[in-house]
Parts: C-alpha cells; sequence; structure tokens
C-alpha cells in the first residue's frame, strides 16, 4: 500500500512570553522528533493524553503551523514547499472550530466554504444535500438553522462536512468526537470507518480516548510528552503486555486526594511504576495497575489496603481485559501520566 501521509522528524517549540513588567519566557517543547508514515485507505490513530502534541502535530500536516525543524508530506506533497497543493487534497477538522458564521445556517455555511473550493450550482447544493444527509445534519434541521443554535455534536458534524465538501482523498481529524454524547460520538465513529474502508479514503484522527481509537483506527501511534513511544496495529500494540494482568480498582475519596499522591502511594507499596490514577470533580477515584501474571490477589490486597489506610471507600476491584490504557500504563511506566 502506497505512504499517503508521512511526518519525519518534526520538532516544535512554543515560546510564550508572560507577565508586562517582569517579562518571563516560557518554552514548550511540544513536538520532540515526530515520525510516522500512514498507509492509503486506513483509520491512522494519533493516541496521546492532554499536552501530548496531537494538535501541533495536525496543524503541522494541514499546512497551519511550520514546525522548527522536520518534514512532512501528504500524498508525496511537501507541507512546507508545496502548501497550495496539499490544501487542495486534504480535508481537516480541528477540535476548536473557528470560522463558522453564526448568523448563517448550516446549509448557508457550507454553501460558502464549498464555493471557496471552486464548487457553485446544482452540483454544490447536490454535494451539500448529499453531505447533510451522510451525516445526520438534515433530520436534525441544520439545513435551516443559524450555527449559533446548533448544539455541540451539530457542530461536530458540520466541521466533518466542511471537512469532507470537496471529496478529499485525505481527511485530518482533531479529536473528531470530542464533547459529543454517544449518539454523535457513534454517528461520526461509524462514518469515519466506512469513508477510509469503503471510499478509500485515508484517515488520520487524534484522541485521547483509547477506548475509541481501539474500536475504530486499524494502525496506531501513541504520542507522549511530544515523541512518539509506540506503533503499531491495535493486537500488536496488546501483545506488549501480554504478559500482566490489568487489575483496576474504582472508590470514594471523602475528601479531596490528589491523583500525584494516590500514584506514589500505590508505586511505593508495589516497587513497580505501573499505575495510573484518574480522581473526578466528584472525588470517584479509578486506580489501574499492571500485575504479573499470577500476582493479581496479592497485589490487589496491598493497594486495597493502602487505598483504605488513605481513607479511600471502595466500590469494586476488578480483573480486566487487556486494552491501549495498558499499553500507555507500561510504557510510562513511573512517569507523570
Ligand atoms: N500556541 C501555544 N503557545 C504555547 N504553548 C502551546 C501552544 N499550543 C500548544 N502549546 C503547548 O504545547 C504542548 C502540546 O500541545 P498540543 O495542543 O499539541 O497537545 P494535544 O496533544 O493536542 O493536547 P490536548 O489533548 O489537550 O488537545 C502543550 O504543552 C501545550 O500547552
Ligand atoms: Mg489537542
Amino acid at each position: 500500500m502506497p505512504t499517503v501521509i508521512e511526518a519525519r522528524d518534526l520538532h516544535k517549540t512554543y515560546v510564550e512570553k508572560r507577565g508586562l513588567i517582569h517579562r518571563r519566557v516560557r518554552r514548550v517543547e511540544a513536538l520532540r522528533g515526530v515520525s510516522f508514515k500512514v498507509e492509503k485507505g486506513i483509520v491512522f490513530g494519533l493516541l496521546g493524553p492532554n499536552g501530548a502534541g496531537k494538535t501541533t502535530t495536525v496543524k503541522i500536516l494541514s499546512t497551519l503551523l511550520i514546525p522548527d525543524k522536520g518534514r512532512a508530506w501528504i500524498m508525496g506533497h511537501d507541507v512546507l514547499e508545496e502548501p497550495e497543493n496539499v490544501r487542495e487534497i486534504i480535508g481537516v477538522s480541528l477540535s476548536v472550530e473557528r470560522g463558522f458564521f453564526w448568523k448563517l445556517t448550516g446549509y448557508e455555511n457550507l454553501k460558502y466554504f464549498g464555493m471557496l473550493r471552486g464548487l457553485s450550482g446544482k452540483e454544490l447544493d447536490k454535494r451539500i444535500r448529499e453531505l447533510m444527509d451522510l451525516l445526520g445534519l438534515l433530520e436534525l434541521g441544520a439545513d435551516t438553522k443559524f450555527y449559533e443554535d446548533f448544539s455541540l455534536g451539530m457542530k461536530a458534524r458540520l466541521s466533518l462536512a466542511r471537512a469532507l465538501i470537496h471529496d478529499p482523498p485525505v481527511l485530518i481529524l482533531d479529536e473528531p468526537t470530542l464533547g459529543l454524547d454517544p449518539a454523535s460520538s457513534r454517528h461520526i465513529r461509524r462514518l469515519i470507518v466506512r469513508l477510509a474502508h469503503e471510499e478509500g479514503k485515508t484517515v488520520l484522527i487524534t484522541s485521547h480516548n483509547m477506548w475509541e481509537v481501539e474500536v475504530i483506527c486499524d494502525y496506531v501511534a501513541i504520542i507522549n510528552k511530544g515523541k512518539i513511544i509506540a506503533m503499531g496495529t491495535v493486537p500488536e500494540l496488546k501483545r506488549m503486555v501480554s504478559k500482566e494482568i490489568p487489575v483496576e480498582i474504582t472508590g470514594y475519596a471523602g475528601k479531596l486526594v490528589s491523583e500525584k499522591d494516590l500514584r506514589e502511594a500505590v508505586q511505593e507499596a508495589l516497587r513497580i511504576g505501573r499505575v495510573m490514577v484518574n480522581v473526578d470533580k466528584q472525588g470517584k477515584v479509578r486506580i489501574r495497575v499492571l500485575v504479573e501474571n499470577g500476582m493479581e490477589d496479592s497485589v490487589v490486597n496491598r493497594v486495597l489496603e493502602i487505598l483504605k489506610a488513605k481513607g479511600l471507600k471502595i466500590l469494586e476491584a476488578k480483573i480486566m481485559e487487556p486494552s491501549l490504557e495498558d499499553v500507555f500504563i507500561k510504557l510510562t511506566s513511573g512517569a507523570e501520566s
């Protein structure tokens, strides 16, 4: 299969100047050498936590941002040297959308962007109706509703319709289902898979949702702190944790607990770093530990003791199937997650 998207050794550092009187400069190394190749007709997932560098990568591939170092190509066109050619063959949807007109309907917005792409008349009208139908926008009334009255799900669908208006062979979608309800997410996920597998389009999506990537991506690159830390198909990646068993413990903390404290306590007791801790705003705690095969019972007991000592009310402890989350935990062992 031919390579459709290629990123080679991309580097990007943001320099932020802060403070009016006391000037401070903060440098953020967003990308520290990102390389990957995407073959034709697949859904490729760039998976990583907040701040990993996903949007930065997407912006470089879409010609919206210039890297400090490195190169990238879309269907053989260099994004730095031939940005016009690249823009013709890609459809882009960014997670934070600007650029739609609030006082125009969904239909009128698409008409505007279609005309920018050189489409017009009956052909454009037909294309818009097709896309609105495909994305379930007609049944939501997006042809007559103003954009300002759109729900989040409708905005995401319209953004995808805009990316598809000129029927591009390559789609670059930054967190396409972020913040959407289950029905909208499912609709978009199904469409993405169909566009790749049935229409032969090459789709790059970013996500921090490991489950979503597992379900729809043919090939995955895991990015963390500006570096790709693993690549492969989902089964290939899961084989990296085949010797371990994931155990998940959920509980409630009566008071505010810090993720860092809990992680350190569990890590210290287990003398391993393979732990992920999430605490939500309601004080619900989710801890995932990778345990060596055969050690589940003793490890779970030890972790439960620590958590009880920390004042946690335990809700559940269960043995899980390995997921991409476990690959991530294994690869970032000991590091802040
Ligand atoms: N314009 C900017 N100025 C300064 N720092 C930035 C800028 N854009 C991004 N960053 C920083 O660069 C790093 C990578 O950001 P990026 O948006 O690429 O991550 P991401 O993987 O898309 O994260 P998220 O899941 O939150 O969308 C982060 O630390 C972020 O704070
Ligand atoms: Mg982002």
